[in-house]
């Protein structure tokens, strides 16, 4: 094979193309990807998940030194350096780029630096950046293109007083108030970095609840724990205008069912209403690849798109808008190139809400369950009774198992507490293995651990928790 022909091409070097990339390589494929940012990683490594938790933890420790080491009997004046708290997300950022391009050596993936277009099925041209005017062949081709940021209509990002995600990981001063349009994902996160930072943050969300695709019950205590920290909410309502002015932005704000707008100043305001695929000048509609009402190309069960040869994996296609996700499906797809015969359980995928409490979930929500009318039992186990969150002084949230009323079988999973990220794993596993509420209550959990909430809340569904 000449220079330019490859096995498989991948379309974008996020954590969908380049898993896909490195596990094709490794399974003997001849493997290029193609990538136009500059640098590998994706949305995730370079303005998402990564330079976000790195803030996320920064402004953790501030918020910890400012309000929380005087109970433990530390005494400290904490100050803020903002400069060097963004130099710290940068240098993490660039290390693991970095790594990403040493992997791709270490594998002999070929990294291509520019736009790709598919011009015709088995061709790939690189139409902008440093390798613009190359053509690749390829056996197969692979979309991980990911997403962008939705925008609202009439709402300028100019990722300086109104700014998307990557604005809100970029702003070089504290804002005296952050207006959040959104109250998902991304405007809890990075509302609670800017709030632990010293601004006021006020969260303007359309619907009765945030996070509304996640257990109400969990939300609603979410909400509240939030709402204790500082942070302000304007539920059922709708951002009709945001306008930058000279010293900050004009709103306009009315309530989601219509009535009269009310005004509102900011000086930041971060839009962040969910994400849209992004295809942008692949050229999928000369080659008739099929894309739903919502825009997301249409895969198979072996992730190939209606047209043959052409495959697509991660944020741009349906399901969770996540990184493992996309990891997920690049290894498997590669694979099924490789004509092996792996699956994705798509209800065994955790979720995670990275703030402090952390919110956890994976499987179904109650409201979910209700609403497919399966039977279940619930088991809650609170973290004000666990004797490590008593210790580390972290006892907001609790453990919430549902399990079938009949089989037992666990399904679903909700924390909100200390380390939900983490222990979100086990019930995990217990899914993917079909396992019950009894397999996790009859386990032998360490003590003192925050998971032995976990066990209590199985615990719960049965004979009932010791120490509740
Ligand atoms: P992407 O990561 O978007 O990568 C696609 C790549 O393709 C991009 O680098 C793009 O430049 C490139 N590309 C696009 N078109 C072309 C083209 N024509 N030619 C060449 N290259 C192209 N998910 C989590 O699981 N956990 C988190 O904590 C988390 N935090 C997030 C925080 C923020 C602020 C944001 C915005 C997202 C977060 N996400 C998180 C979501 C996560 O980033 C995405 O789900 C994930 O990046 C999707 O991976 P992907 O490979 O499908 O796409
Ligand atoms: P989101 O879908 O999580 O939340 C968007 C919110 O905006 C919803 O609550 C929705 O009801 C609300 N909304 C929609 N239109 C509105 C309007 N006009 N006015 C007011 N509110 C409105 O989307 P978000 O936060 O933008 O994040 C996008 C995606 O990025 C997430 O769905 C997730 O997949 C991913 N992500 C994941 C993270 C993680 O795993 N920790 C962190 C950040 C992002």
């Amino acid at each position: 094979m000449s220079d330019t022909e490859f096995d498989l091409v991948v379309i974008g070097g996020g954590p969908g193309g380049y898993v896909a990339a490195i596990r094709a390589a490794q399974l003997g494929m001849k493997t290029a990807c193609v990538e136009m940012r500059g640098a590998l990683g994706g949305t995730c490594l370079n303005v998402g998940c990564i330079p976000s938790k790195a803030l996320l933890q920064s402004s953790e420790l501030f918020e910890e030194a400012n309000h929380s080491f005087d109970g433990h009997g530390i005494e400290v004046t904490p100050k803020l350096n903002l400069k060097n708290m963004m130099g710290r997300k940068q240098k993490i950022i660039d290390d693991f780029t970095k790594g990403i391009e040493f992997l791709f050596k270490k594998n002999k993936v070929t990294y291509v630096k520019g736009r790709g277009q598919i011009k015709a099925v088995g061709q790939v041209e690189v139409t902008e950046g440093e390798d613009k005017g190359k053509t690749l062949t390829a056996k197969k081709i692979l979309i991980a293109t990911g997403s962008e940021s939705t925008p609202i209509p009439n709402i300028d990002v100019d990722e300086k007083k109104i700014v998307s995600s990557t604005g809100a990981l970029e702003l070089d001063k504290v804002p005296g108030h952050l207006v959040v349009i959104g109250g998902g994902v991304i405007g809890l996160e990075l509302g609670s970095v800017w709030r632990r930072l010293g601004a006021k943050v006020t969260v303007v969300e359309f619907l009765d609840r945030i996070l509304p695709t996640m257990d109400g019950e969990v939300s609603k205590t979410f909400q509240r724990v939030l709402k204790k920290q500082g942070m302000g909410f304007k539920l059922k309502s709708k951002v009709t205008e945001a306008k930058a002015t000279k010293t900050g932005v004009k709103l306009k704000v009315e309530p989601a069912a219509g009535g009269d707008a009310e005004e509102m100043d900011a000086d930041v305001v971060l839009v962040c209403v969910g994400r849209r695929p992004y295809v942008d000048g692949l050229g999928l509609e000369e080659l008739g690849v099929k894309r739903n009402e919502r825009g997301f190309i249409e895969i198979g069960e072996d992730f190939q798109t209606n047209v043959e040869g052409i495959y697509a994996i991660g944020d741009c296609v349906p399901g969770p808008m996540l990184a493992h996700k996309a990891e997920d499906e690049g290894i498997v797809c590669a694979e099924k190139m490789a004509g092996q015969q792996p699956h994705i359980n798509y209800g065994a995928i955790p979720g995670v809400v990275y703030t402090m409490p952390e919110v956890a979930d994976v499987g179904l929500s109650e409201e979910a369950l209700k609403e497919k009318g399966i039977d279940y039992k619930v088991g809650k186990f609170p973290f004000l009774a666990n004797s490590r969150a008593k210790a580390n002084g972290f006892p907001d949230g609790f453990v919430k198992l549902l399990s079938d009323a009949k089989t037992d079988k666990l399904l679903g999973a909700h924390i909100i507490g200390p380390a939900a990220g983490e222990m979100i794993h086990e019930l995990t596993t217990i899914i993917e293995f079909g396992g019950s509420s009894e397999d996790v209550a009859r386990t032998c959990h360490a003590h003192p651990t925050f998971s032995e909430a976990v066990r209590e809340a199985a615990m719960a569904i049965h004979d009932g928790p010791i120490h509740a």
